[in-house]
């Protein structure tokens, strides 16, 4: 699939089937995550892949607007080594998993880390070490939903010409 159209086609989906995911797939979601820019070059992302049922289920219900966690086919938690830019390359490696997913058929949502309850909970049920910090839980799965995103601000709007 061209980027483009992964671009285009990527939306969240919170309903999943229970069909699993190949390990080489998953390899290849992961890669493209570590793929991302990362400020200084640091790489200080680490991808925790979760897919075992009770597990999932254990983060859904610390994530209070992640319940579909418990049902999507895995959940890569994507922590960082607390620093100054973690949020930065913790999320862009979260947008390249999301469209590395995308492109390989698969449906996903991005579901946010970095708040007092997450940040708390999930290491302690992943078992992170400290000193590092939870940016996203990423849901990934098979669906047979026919979603699509919620509209777009128009470009004439957002797009702003050598000024505001
Ligand atoms: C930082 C961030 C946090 C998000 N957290 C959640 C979440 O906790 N639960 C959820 O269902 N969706 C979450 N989303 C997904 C957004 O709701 C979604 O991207 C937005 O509604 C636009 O829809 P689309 O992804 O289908 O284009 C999050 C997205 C971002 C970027």
């Amino acid at each position: 699939m061209d980027l483009f159209e992964a671009i285009e086609r990527r939306h969240s989906v919170r309903q999943y089937t229970p069909q699993p995911i190949d390990r080489a797939t998953i390899e290849k979601i992961i890669a493209a995550g570590l793929h991302a820019p990362s400020a200084c070059n640091f790489q200080p992302c680490e991808f925790i892949v979760v897919t075992e049922p009770a597990q999932r289920k254990r983060i859904a219900e610390v994530a209070e607007y992640g319940q579909f966690i418990a049902t999507a086919g895995l959940c890569i938690a994507v922590f960082c080594k607390a620093g100054k830019w973690n949020l930065e390359d913790g999320s862009a490696a979260t947008q390249n998993i999301l469209l590395a997913a995308t492109a390989l058929g698969l449906a996903s949502c991005w579901v946010g880390g970095d708040n007092p309850h997450c940040q708390q909970g999930i290491p302690h049920v992943l078992s992170v070490p400290a000193g590092y910090k939870l940016v996203s839980l990423i849901a990934i799965g098979h669906t047979n939903t026919d979603t699509t995103s919620p509209p777009r601000r128009p470009l004439s709007e957002v797009l702003h010409w050598e000024k505001w």
